[in-house]
């Protein structure tokens, strides 16, 4: 069975946002317990998708990087699992982990049958997940999933509890339903519940912005652990905000906010294929501009800059007419 450190830190899979360039920048600050890659197709790497050796891409830490997957088919997923250990080990590369979408609700991938349409079919995916576990026996196996279509603790746990008995070995929930996407607060009480039900852990996701959140969740919660998406891109040192803080409540960390977006941008120029400059950066920006006071402005130029160094010239620009935000003494 896996074991976790106590209160295990994770970064979340984000599509164009959980890559290599971000875990490096996540690392450089300290880094976390588990790394994720964005959700990948299958399908796709079965067939030889190009851009897969950026998806699954498991560095700078493979041993704690998990490699996310989804299909519409049980069969897919088995022999894509069996095929990406059997090269990561010819490669001599560890795989720190496989895990199967239960939840994305993206309408392209629900449509299709894979995400949390699978939510539908516990037996189905029960099954996903025996057929990937013979294909790894040695492998970290784990499953992501929200609440599902409607509010049932019973559904729940006889959903996870299949998983569990498949050979999963530790499960992820973000509890929203599926048409919520990021409407209202999760509900975190079905995390407490799975986690005092299920003989694995289960890690909580969802809304987690600081320490004091965390704190909060691992006490009212007791989840295995903690994953955090959207505020490790805004804040990329947040993970040692809040080992820092757990260490000493009055730990700051000065951050400089410029740097930072420039070596993101020089990450993701010389780590990722020239076409996914643009879209990657916006993404990433998207999110980082929220420590910047005017950032909005900026938000909205970088949305709409042509290439890569319009970007960097428009970011660097900022603080030219705002020097003083370069610094931020964050908590
Ligand atoms: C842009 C974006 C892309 C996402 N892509 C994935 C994905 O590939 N796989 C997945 O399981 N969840 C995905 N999620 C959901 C996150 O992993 C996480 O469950 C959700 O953002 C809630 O956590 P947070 O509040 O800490 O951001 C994505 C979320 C965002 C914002």
């Amino acid at each position: 069975m896996t074991t976790f450190k106590p209160g295990s830190l994770m970064l979340a899979p984000m599509v164009e946002l959980s890559h290599r360039p971000l875990r490096e920048l996540v690392a450089g600050f300290g880094g976390c317990d588990r790394y994720y890659s964005e959700m990948t197709s299958a399908a796709g790497y079965l067939a030889g998708s190009p851009f897969d050796e950026w998806f699954l891409d498991p560095q700078p830490c493979p041993e704690q990087t998990v490699m996310q997957l989804y299909s519409p088919d049980a069969q897919r997923m088995a022999l894509a699992t069996e095929r990406l250990v059997r090269e990561r080990l010819a490669q001599g590369v560890a795989v720190g982990g496989v895990e199967a979408n239960f939840g994305c609700s993206a309408p392209q991938i629900e449509r299709i049958g894979g995400g949390v349409k699978w939510m539908k079919d516990p037996e189905g995916a029960a099954q996903m997940i025996r057929g990937m576990r013979k294909a790894a026996p040695d492998t970290v196996l784990s499953a992501k999933m929200r609440l599902g279509y409607e509010e049932s603790l019973e559904a729940l746990k006889n959903f996870c509890t299949g998983l569990v008995e498949a050979g999963a070995d530790y499960l992820v929930l973000h509890p929203r339903l599926s048409s919520e996407k990021f409407r209202r607060t999760g509900r975190w009480a079905y995390v407490r519940e799975l986690a005092a039900t299920m003989s694995v852990p289960v890690i909580g996701n969802g809304d987690i912005r600081d320490f004091k959140a965390y704190n909060a969740a691992m006490h009212d919660y007791a989840p295995g652990g903690i994953m955090i998406g959207r505020e490790a891109v805004r804040r990329p040192w947040v993970f040692a905000l809040i080992r820092g803080q757990q260490e000493n409540p009055d730990f700051t960390l000065q951050v400089n906010l410029e740097d930072t977006g420039l070596r993101m941008l020089s990450l993701i120029r010389t780590m990722l294929p020239a076409n996914f400059h643009l879209s990657r950066s916006r993404r990433f920006f998207f999110y980082y501009c929220d420590n910047l006071k005017f950032g909005h402005h900026i938000r909205y130029a970088i949305q709409n800059a042509p290439d890569l160094d319009a970007v960097k010239a428009l970011f660097r620009g900022y603080f030219v007419e705002a020097p003083s935000e370069r610094i931020k003494n964050d908590s």
